[in-house]
């Protein structure tokens, strides 16, 4: 993050002259929803924009875990209702998913700036709270055709995980070669088929014991049949 543009912004906030051209407090939060360093955390990569589109419907070639936030200030809840409080539904992705430190204060000149900024893209007042279906059990899934796996692994896991086999390209080095590190799987979980263990990570990211920093895939983010496409396209 650039101070002057922390500068910029609080005074925008604090309605002080902020200068030449000042920035918008809405435009400063929307380069601090890009910016991976809105998290202190050296080991973080992430983003809100790694996980979330702002446009009204989902450009073709993506496939996020976390929903478009496009209109989102203006639902009445979110994560499908366990929360009320919109920083809350905010610090919960910063905390887990990109290693923030502390949470994100209310009076934090950023948290500000990135509710103008989600304030900005959401002119429907009447927006309804999105269904958020955890997928709790984990049971196989049917398989599906190759081709659309490859283009749901472009869509849902390239970005981070980069290409299959080498990770070229990867946002993070921590994140796995796919589907190179199955091959640890008997010794990690003996008995256990490799596909249901990714189908466990897909659906349940970092939660129910498994770690890491994933994010999960809800019912309505990732279908089974697009999971069974793709774990063809990965040979599991
Ligand atoms: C690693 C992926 C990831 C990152 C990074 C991330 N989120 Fe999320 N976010 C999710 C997932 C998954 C959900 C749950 C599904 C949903 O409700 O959209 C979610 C939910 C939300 C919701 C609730 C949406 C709703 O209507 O239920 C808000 C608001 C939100 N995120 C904002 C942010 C903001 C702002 C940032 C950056 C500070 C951020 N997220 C970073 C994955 C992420
Ligand atoms: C927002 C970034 C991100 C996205 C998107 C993502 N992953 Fe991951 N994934 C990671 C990171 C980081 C790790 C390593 C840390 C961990 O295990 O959570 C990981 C780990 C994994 C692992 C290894 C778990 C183990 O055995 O240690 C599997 C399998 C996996 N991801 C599958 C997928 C698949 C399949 C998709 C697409 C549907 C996907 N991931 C999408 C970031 C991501």
């Amino acid at each position: 993050m650039r101070w002057s543009a922390v500068v910029l912004a609080l005074g925008v906030l604090s309605g002080c002259d902020g200068g030449d051209e000042p920035v918008a407090a809405a435009d400063f939060g929307e380069e601090l929803f890009q910016d991976a360093r809105l998290s202190e955390s050296s080991f973080n990569r992430f983003s809100c924009a790694t996980c979330h589109v702002t446009t009204p419907q989902t450009p073709e070639g993506r496939i996020d875990s976390g929903y478009s936030l496009y209109n989102v200030t203006a639902r009445p809840s979110w994560w499908g209702g366990y929360e009320t409080h919109l920083l809350d539904a905010v610090n919960f992705c910063y905390v887990n998913f990109m290693r923030g430190v502390t949470k994100l204060e209310e009076e934090d000149p950023r948290s500000r700036a990135l509710y103008e900024y989600l304030a900005r893209i959401s002119p429907d007042a009447q927006a309804p709270a999105l269904p958020f279906t955890v997928v709790k059990d984990i049971d196989d899934v049917p398989r599906g055709d190759t081709a659309r796996g490859e283009a749901v692994y472009r869509a849902a896991c390239q970005n981070c995980h980069g290409a299959t086999h080498t990770g070229e390209g990867r946002l993070t080095e921590l994140a796995s070669v796919l589907p190179e590190v199955t091959q640890d799987y008997d010794q990690l979980f003996p008995g256990i088929p490799h596909a249901r263990v990714v189908i466990e990570k897909v659906r349940h990211g970092q939660f129910f014991g498994v770690g890491g920093n994933m994010p999960p895939y809800s019912a309505e983010a990732l279908s089974d049949a697009d999971l069974g496409a793709l774990l063809v396209y990965l040979g599991l």
